[in-house]
């Protein structure tokens, strides 16, 4: 074997593609800090453009085996992560909040907030800095969900938000009176989503998750005039009629320019994990009928599980306090797919 130098490892990590990115490692930068300790032993630290990375150890396993075609017997790997920023967002808005995902579906009901809730705390339980904006004017409840009710007391001239799993979190609800109806009109919405925006002190976010109201109404409109949105999750259940309505919100997106990241189902089937008993109560593969129709990505499907609705109440989100759930596992396999979707749309541009 030839003595290992920089130029033959950087040589054979050239082969290992990034596979949500379709380069190679070291054309995408993603390689530093390359220590070669002997003959057989190098170390070196992966950049990844996300904390959430779903396919690590598919890297990994890919470096170790080039390495060990030019004879490399001990590899150690430091993961790290910069995520891409949206240049949009940056370009506009003087904010600290790097990229944007709106959570929308076109019927109510149908588990947005739980998603979003639940996406927000998985991307940061992985180490990306996430806020949470809950821009439901009619039903903000995103903070009984996080299990917060009130804004921290920080003077200064900028709202802090509260925070809760890792996630810094600002609700329509902290600012409306509950007992009052709520008789917002287009303007008012408009400078409270505004305000939301640029008055928070949001910190500095790599993800900023945030919850619409159902429809295809004011709020998604405002929104997506007052901020660059990176992209979309359209939340569905798998019955053919709550397609439709996604189909409108979907429609909408397209019309604002939006990338829409995938379509979740949510409230799918239930395998009850003491009986095996599989229990499809609205329906079985709606959601991935409809992004097949729509050539837009499934991004997977959340089991109706009684302990999603019992941890929402109970400001208990099910990712942080039952991991091995389910619907738990496939909202953190969908908050790793949403983070890789947004670093191919960043990097593409
Ligand atoms: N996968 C699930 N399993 C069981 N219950 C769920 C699931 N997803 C959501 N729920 C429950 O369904 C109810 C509605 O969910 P959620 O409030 O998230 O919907 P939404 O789309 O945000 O509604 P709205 O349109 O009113 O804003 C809540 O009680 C929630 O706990
Ligand atoms: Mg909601």
């Amino acid at each position: 074997m030839a003595k290992l130098t920089e130029e033959l490892i950087l040589g054979a990590l050239r082969n290992v593609r990034e596979p949500e990115l379709h380069k190679d490692l070291v054309t995408l930068n993603m390689i530093r800090d390359l220590k070669i300790k002997n003959d057989e032993a190098v170390a070196f630290a992966v950049v990844l453009t996300t904390p959430a990375c779903p396919l690590t150890a598919q890297i990994e396993q890919n470096c170790r085996d080039v390495l060990a075609q030019i004879g490399v017997k001990q590899v150690e790997i430091e993961w790290r992560s910069e995520v891409p920023p949206d240049q949009r967002i940056l370009d506009q808005l003087p904010v600290t909040f790097h990229n944007t995902i709106a959570i929308s579906s076109g019927k109510g009901g149908v588990g947005k907030s739980t998603v979003a809730a639940n996406l927000a705390v998985a991307l940061a339980q992985l180490g990306a800095g996430v806020g949470l904006l809950d821009a439901d004017i009619y039903g903000p409840n995103i903070p009984l969900m996080m299990g917060v009710d009130k804004l921290p007391k920080v003077p200064g001239d900028k709202i802090t938000p509260a925070l809760a799993y890792g996630v810094r979190l600002m609700s329509m609800a902290f600012v409306v009176d509950p007992d009052q109806p709520i008789i917002w009109r287009g303007p008012m919405i408009h400078s409270a989503i505004r305000q939301f925006l640029t008055d928070v002190d949001w910190g500095q976010l790599d993800y900023l998750v945030i919850d619409l109201p159902p429809g295809t109404g004011d709020a998604q409109l405002t929104l997506a005039q007052s901020v660059p949105l990176t992209g979309a999750v359209i939340v569905t259940t798998p019955q053919e009629v709550a397609l439709a309505d996604a189909l409108k919100g979907l429609r909408m997106f397209e019309k604002l320019e939006v990338p829409i990241l995938g379509i979740v189902e949510n409230m799918g089937p239930y395998t009850d994990p003491k009986t095996g008993q599989k229990i499809s109560f609205f329906g079985e593969g709606g959601g991935k009928r409809m992004a097949d129709r729509l050539k837009v990505p499934f991004l997977g499907s959340v089991p109706l599980d009684p302990n999603v609705r019992e941890g929402g109440d109970a400001g208990r989100p099910i990712v942080a306090h039952q991991a091995d759930a389910a619907a738990a596992i496939a909202l953190n396999q969908i908050a790793r797919q949403v983070a890789a979707r947004i670093s191919v749309l960043n990097l593409e541009e």
